[in-house]
């Protein structure tokens, strides 16, 4: 039996469109152990009311894909998911799903894939290499596809920097949002995010978490998806409000993330006010920046 714990991740961090990650301090469990036969599939926590428990389910798909690259097929698979990531809002859950799946996997057929290999592999199923690189390693993270891999970079987290996330209690697929997405921006916007993503990796490096109110803006992604989560305008303003020095939609929403040294409880509060006084009900968490990626807990 192996028990693979995989952090949340927040995607793009407002300008790295599909190119920023980092991993939040919440975390999912895979538990898996080869069976006689049959897939055995139990889930607890977040999504159990609706995630598949057959050959659909993503961890197992994951799996599948590392059982066959080893050339090793179990007769059957058990597998025991405890879930605190919410599902479809933006905070990486199928991400953890295949890293996860991935994880336990190598470790059951004798870890013939290094950490290279499962990004490069998690990254042909999810599509964008940005929750899976911040997943894998853990921390901040710059993921960029080239010559058929991921190059992926960590950058070290600003000290004290925490985050406040609210989540809307409705799903929205990553799919759905990135359909909202033009097929060419204006090379003015091209100009604004790129500005604006160096600068944010310069913050980072340099700690100065003063930047990111500048720094987090975006007008390749953001503004189209406004429309799928109502009143997201006015809780960034909040939470600006509140004291967040910078404020994103999380991945492809409809979570929204602020950032900040102090004051989280407050900011968090605030947002989820803000959500629901323009009919969202909505949950709200404030996290850490997880030092660590996904990794065996247990091996027996
Ligand atoms: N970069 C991806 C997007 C992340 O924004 O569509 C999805 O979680």
């Amino acid at each position: 039996m192996v028990r693979v714990q995989v952090p949340a991740t927040t995607a793009n961090l407002g300008p790295g469109f599909d190119c920023l990650g980092m991993a939040l301090q919440l975390y999912n469990s895979v538990e898996m152990s080869v069976a006689s036969s049959g897939l055995h599939i139990e889930v607890q926590g977040e999504g159990n009311t609706d995630l598949p428990r057959d050959e659909d389910n993503m961890v197992f798909q994951a799996a599948r894909k590392v059982f066959k690259l080893s050339g090793h097929q179990p007769p059957g698979l058990r597998i025991r998911l405890v879930n605190n990531i919410p599902v479809a809002r933006g905070l990486g859950s199928s991400t953890a799903a295949v890293v996860g799946g991935m994880i336990a996997a190598n470790i059951i057929t004798g870890n013939k894939l290094d950490q290279r290999e499962i990004i490069n592999l998690a990254h042909g199923m999810e599509g964008h290499p940005d929750n899976v690189a911040a997943a894998v390693l853990g921390g901040i993270v710059v993921a960029v596809p080239a010559d058929g891999e991921v190059r992926c970079l960590k950058i070290p987290p600003p000290k004290n920097l925490r985050a406040a996330v609210s989540i809307p209690d409705f799903p929205l697929s990553t799919r759905l949002s990135r359909e909202a997405l033009p097929q060419q921006v204006p090379i003015s916007d091209a100009i604004f995010n790129l500005g604006r993503v160096a600068l944010l990796v310069s913050a980072l490096f340099n700690g100065d978490i003063n930047q990111f109110g500048v720094a987090m803006e975006d007008r390749i992604h953001q503004p189209y998806r406004t429309n799928l989560v109502p009143g997201m305008k006015k809780v960034f303003a909040a939470a600006r409000l509140a004291g967040a020095k910078g404020i994103t939609l999380s991945g492809s929403g409809p979570s929204i993330i602020a950032y900040s040294d102090s004051n989280l409880d407050l900011i968090a509060r605030v947002m989820r006010d803000t959500f629901r006084q323009n009919g969202v009900s909505a949950r709200s968490m404030v996290l850490s920046i997880s030092p660590v990626g996904a990794r065996a807990l247990e091996i027996k």
